[in-house]
């Protein structure tokens, strides 16, 4: 195990992954991937760095970045975002604050369904807007909205943003057309603008498909900020492009205008990375997403083993949200499993606050590390945990 992790973590020289603990602790906790990149966009990389361009990006490249998102949207979703409604930027997560930012006052409120993306709680947190969550239950091996409490939600949020994870991270839910009428037309209906982040689209597993919550109606398009990239599917955050998709119609929201200038230049690398990537990378991502399979069904049939795990099976992402059920030990089971597991997971309370039981596991690594580390995980729900 050391050998694999010392191999791994010289390669990733420069990740967080890979440095935030110990030498011998597998980190299986943020949302990267340890799989080899798409060789299209080492190349178009390398070749930039040799003619040594890398300076401010052209505008020929950010309209060359929109076109070819908008041709990989077309070509897997059949739908695309009008070009002169796209706003390019730097990441997911600036684009979510942008958009409430420009939509909303401090003390607006602001739907999540949890468990969820930590920055859904962080984003309301600095915008001082006023959290409101829904959580998705456990019901016949899946996770599912719970359409009487979101109603509640919805009523309590009325007038403010819903922020949407589509397909959801945690659980890796992909949300079907009937939800989706479901979720939009209630928010519609109470008044609310919706924001969705479609950042995991590419990483469904068949037969889920992924669904773009702009094209459930005209109606809902007109309310719907969609946050779009390559930096997920491709692996490729490091490099910070994204794109937002705002309709004309929200252009002026009812926030504060944000300075163009903190918008931050489009980085040519990212820009380059992402176009070259929707333009050639299917064939690697077809393979990837092989590799994510496999490394699904392993933890799919390692959860089958444990009788205190609770576990659905993500329909999308590299991501395996589980609860472990009665464990008795005082501290908090990212702890227990950090300290006798020796993994570090993403800690369940960040998703779901206030929960101590949940912790999420990120199989997009290699397939013989993925092996050690439910090894791992099951030697130390083995043990008997008074020794904590
Ligand atoms: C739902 C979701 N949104 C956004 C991000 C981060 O995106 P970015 O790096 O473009 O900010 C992540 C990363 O894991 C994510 O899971």
């Amino acid at each position: 195990m050391d050998e694999l992790l010392a191999t791994i973590r010289q390669r990733r020289a420069l990740s967080k992954k890979w440095h935030r603990y110990a030498h011998d602790i597998a980190p299986a906790w943020v949302a990267d991937m340890d799989l080899p990149l798409a060789p299209c966009i080492q190349e178009a990389i390398i070749r930039a760095t040799q003619a040594s361009d890398l300076g401010y990006s052209s505008d020929a490249l950010q309209a060359r970045y929109v076109d070819a998102l908008n041709a990989w949207t077309e070509r897997n979703y059949s739908t695309s975002y009008p070009v002169e409604e796209m706003q390019v930027i730097s990441d997911v997560v600036q684009g979510i604050a942008l958009s409430l930012q420009s939509q909303l006052q401090p003390g607006d409120p602001l739907l999540v369904l949890t468990p969820s993306y930590p920055p859904f709680f962080q984003v309301a947190r600095e915008l001082s807007l006023k959290l409101v969550t829904s959580e998705l239950l456990m019901r016949e091996g899946r996770y599912e909205v719970d359409f009487n409490d979101l109603e509640r939600a919805m009523t309590a949020a009325r007038g403010g943003a819903l922020l949407l994870c589509q397909p959801h991270n945690p659980t890796g839910r992909v949300f079907t057309k009937a939800e989706l009428q479901e979720i939009t037309s209630l928010a519609l209906r109470n008044e609310m603008i919706i924001v969705s982040d479609e950042i995991h689209r590419d990483l469904c597993y068949a037969p889920y498909q992924h669904l773009p919550v702009r094209t459930i109606s005209d109606d809902v398009a007109a309310k719907t900020i969609t946050l779009l990239s390559a930096s997920k599917t491709f692996n490729i955050a490091g490099l910070a492009a994204a794109a937002l998709h705002i309709p004309t119609g929200m252009r002026i929201g009812r926030g504060n205008v944000v300075s163009p200038m903190l918008l931050a230049h489009p980085s040519i690398l990212g820009l380059l990375g992402g176009a070259v990537a929707f333009e050639e990378g299917a064939a690697w991502l077809e393979s990837t997403k092989k590799t994510l399979s496999y490394n699904r069904e392993l933890t799919r049939s390692w959860s089958l083993t444990r009788p205190e795990i609770e576990y659905a099976t993500p329909e999308a992402t590299y991501l395996a949200w589980f609860k472990v059920k009665a464990l008795k030990t005082t501290e908090s089971l990212w702890t227990y499993l950090y300290r006798k597991a020796r993994v570090a997971l993403g800690d369940g309370q960040d998703y779901l606050p206030g929960s101590n039981e949940y912790v999420r596991l990120n199989f997009a690594t290699e397939t013989a590390l993925l092996e050690k580390v439910l090894e791992q995980l099951t030697q130390a729900l083995d043990e008997p945990a008074s020794s904590s």
